[in-house]
């Protein structure tokens, strides 16, 4: 199908093909070739200016409790709603978003940068970024009438979609690989609510599963191959950008996995130049770890072949051979003049290291991206006076498991290991061990 006369507001089109679908066509892919959707908006009939005042009167402003109208202004995701879903009434919103653009000086000196900025989505209600896709994807659920939502997940998305899910009263169900999701995921996703199935596989066996089982069972596929949560994390770019006065920085790096935010950061940057919000692309560093790499695979020689991978790495959220957008990625990467490296786990471990001693704190994959801040000023690709924006995609609490291998179970300590002492209770001993 291809809208002729008039376009709607918003529609979908699918990245391979071209053809084109209602908003409200919940198929998760292409009915025609089957390939990935992208959501498309007319573009708000806005001056820039009247545009940037309704997203900054909204902030701060109240609702978002998920009772419906307009509200959603506390959110950080729907006061953008002009480029997210402008037809959304009825939204499921926390609130998530409007999370803090950080500075450490302690992390500049780690990696090398003269003023690293930290746009932390650990923030987010759920403690990840995938809270900003889950409103948009489960208000879309609520709008194409769906029974149940599901997806498949390294542990996030699923405690994401569990608590939105909850939220709309609607039935999730979560595939996740069994033995490879990190404690506090696990736990969200079964306190939530949400039926867990631990698979004996891998993601990318979970993911194929998912998208069957949806297909078959008519429920409502919420993995980020589904374009609205892409419209969701759009945000955080949005964001951004906006605490940055609108001056885009040099660059923007990210950690990597299925590599839906890498996709939705490209048409988050696309859109917002078309719009004339920024005048000029930052560039996209995608961090994938190195045991988890076909995407900077890919890029080495020149995205010439889609590689896939059996996935291995301490960093589970992206513990991911095969991703699903990989397309949309590519666009992304060579639309900014982007770049995609890899780092290994003791890298991720000791960037990881230096943001929690720093107070930030932060998950393993969120790591990676200031351990590719750190190798790619190491290779001079940035310069250290250059504005750069590594992205935290999750809380430190998600994965305590790592932490107290790293700090106290892993022998010889690694550097900047912070072992308990265990003492008698008499001041001598404290007094001993004064830092
Ligand atoms: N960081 C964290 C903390 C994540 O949970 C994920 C993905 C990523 C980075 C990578 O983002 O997949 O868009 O490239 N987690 C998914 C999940 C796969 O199921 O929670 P991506």
């Amino acid at each position: 199908m291809r809208f002729t006369l008039e376009r709607p507001e918003t529609w979908q089109v699918c990245t391979a093909c071209g053809n084109e679908a209602l908003e409200t066509d919940p198929r998760p892919r292409c009915a025609h070739c089957g390939g990935l959707l992208e959501v498309q908006h007319r573009g708000p009939m806005l001056t820039r200016e009247e545009l940037l005042r309704r997203f900054t009167e909204r902030r701060g402003g109240g609702g978002g409790g998920g009772g419906g109208g307009a509200a959603g202004t506390a959110s950080g995701v729907w006061r953008f709603k002009e480029i997210v879903l402008p037809g959304a009434e009825r939204v499921i919103s926390h609130p998530e978003g409007n999370t803090p653009l950080l500075h450490r000086p302690a992390v500049d000196r780690w990696s090398g940068m003269h003023r690293l900025l930290l746009k932390h989505e650990g923030h987010n209600p759920t403690g990840s970024f995938k809270d900003r896709g889950m409103t948009v994807g489960v208000t879309q659920a609520i709008r194409v009438g769906a029974r149940a939502v599901a997806c498949a997940s390294t542990g996030n998305t699923s405690a994401s979609l569990a608590a939105y899910a909850a939220q709309a009263e609607l039935p999730a169900l979560v595939l996740v690989p069994a033995g490879n999701v990190a404690l506090g995921k696990l736990a969200q996703t079964l306190a939530y609510g949400a039926r867990t199935l631990l698979v004996r596989g891998d993601f990318d066996d979970c993911l194929r599963l998912v998208e069957e089982a949806s297909a078959r069972l008519g429920v409502y596929l919420l993995n980020s191959i589904n374009p609205f949560r892409l419209e969701g994390q759009k945000t955080i770019v949005l964001e951004l950008l906006e605490q940055l006065g609108w001056e885009a920085p040099d660059w923007i790096v990210l950690p990597a996995g299925n590599l839906g935010n890498t996709a939705a950061f490209g048409k988050a940057l696309g859109e917002a130049r078309a719009w004339g919000l920024i005048d000029r692309l930052p560039r996209l560093a995608a961090v994938q770890a190195a045991g988890a790499a076909p995407f900077a695979l890919s890029f080495a020689e020149g995205f010439a072949r889609r590689h896939r991978v059996k996935a291995e790495t301490v960093a589970t959220a992206i513990r991911i051979g095969d991703p699903a957008s990989y397309d949309r990625a590519v666009r992304a990467i060579r639309e900014t003049g982007g770049t995609v490296l890899s780092v290994s786990d003791e890298e991720i471990l000791e960037a990881k290291a230096a943001l929690d001693a720093a107070g930030v704190g932060c998950e393993p994959a969120s790591a990676a991206s200031v351990a590719g801040v750190r190798a790619l000023v190491a290779r001079r690709a940035i310069a250290p006076a250059e504005r750069v924006v590594a992205v935290l995609t999750g809380h430190i609490l998600k994965d305590p498991a790592v932490l107290l291998t790293y700090h106290r179970d892993t022998e010889p300590p690694p550097r900047g290991a912070n072992r308990p002492m265990e003492i008698e209770p008499t001041l001598a001993e404290v007094e001993r061990r004064l830092p």
